[in-house]
């Protein structure tokens, strides 16, 4: 069973890793915490990532309860908060959870905005227990060791009108097969731990799983959701080392591709795996 593969991984090590160093914290060079700062975190993220803007559909969220799970340090939040959403936004990172609260703060939308540091999994200990018209989480859910006592939990934030969007990492994905190709040596059925030791910026996730579409409509079946559309994006075209240093050159393997054929490989073998579900009722 892919949900019981990192089972075992204490949460402490999941927030420690993410305390070390919050995710997208490098997406500029300039000083944290500045205005240029945070509008180039953003830049470079919807710049690499399209899809999320797309997906999120902020300006639908206007006026409307959004909970969010796993800010980071809260380039989707205040997107959300930005475009009229009251949100309510959670990290099991204090370092995420500080950089995002300043990032409210340069921008004047804290008072949109509740932030809280809790673990999903035991959600309804730390937040109140109250409906959203919205539960987002953009990859985070397959970085928690149950991920579906996340979603157990979740549960109890919904409405019978509510809408939960969730990106989980795809397991049919083009960087899944990179790595085998690459850095496997051979050892496939290792691939698991091959994912989660590259999945990120920084080596060594403690936990990252994968899901294949099935595999992720029956897990949000199996808590009480039915999903109404799910869809694969993404794929990083570009070389890490230009990367880090804000350059944006494509590996040579993908530099004569026609646009529309790459489109056509990111929705096929994408590494982000958006999916919109409803409750059953
Ligand atoms: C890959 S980052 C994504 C951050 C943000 N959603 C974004 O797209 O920039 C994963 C985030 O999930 C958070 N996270 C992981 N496990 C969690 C848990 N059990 N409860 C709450 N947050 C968690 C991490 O602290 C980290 O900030």
């Amino acid at each position: 069973m892919p949900q019981q593969l990192f089972a075992d991984v204490p949460i402490e090590s999941v927030a420690d890793y993410w305390n070390r160093r919050p995710c997208n914290i490098r997406h500029s060079p300039r000083d944290v915490g500045t205005r240029a700062y945070f509008d180039e975190v953003e830049q470079r993220k919807y710049f690499v990532e399209p899809h999320i803007p797309r997906f999120a559909d902020f300006p639908r969220w206007r006026g409307l309860r959004v909970l969010e799970i796993g800010c980071g340090i809260g380039t989707d939040t205040i997107n959300f908060a930005r475009h009229g959403a009251f949100v309510t936004a959670v990290d099991l990172s204090e370092k995420s959870l500080e950089v995002a609260q300043q990032r409210a703060a340069v921008y004047g939308v804290s008072d949109r905005i509740r932030f809280f540091r809790a673990n999903v999994e035991e959600l309804q200990r730390s937040l109140p227990v109250e409906p959203y018209d919205l539960v987002y989480s953009f990859g985070v859910l397959h970085h928690t060791p149950h991920p579906e006592r996340a979603l157990e939990q979740l549960r109890a934030y919904l409405h019978a009108d509510s809408t939960v969007k969730l990106m989980l990492y795809h397991r049919y994905a083009w960087k899944v097969f990179q790595l085998l190709a690459t850095a496997s040596q051979g050892k496939f059925w290792r691939r698991a731990e091959l994912v989660a030791k590259h999945s990120e910026a920084q080596t060594g996730c403690p936990v990252t799983y994968t899901y294949s579409r099935q595999e992720a409509c029956r897990l949000l079946e199996r808590q009480g959701l039915t999903v109404s559309e799910s869809w694969v994006d993404h794929i990083f075209p570009y070389q890490v080392e230009a990367y880090k240093e804000y350059r944006y050159v494509k590996e040579w393997y993908f530099r004569h591709w026609p646009a529309a054929l790459f489109r056509r490989l990111e929705q096929r073998f994408g590494w982000h795996l958006c999916l919109t579900a409803r409750p059953i009722l």
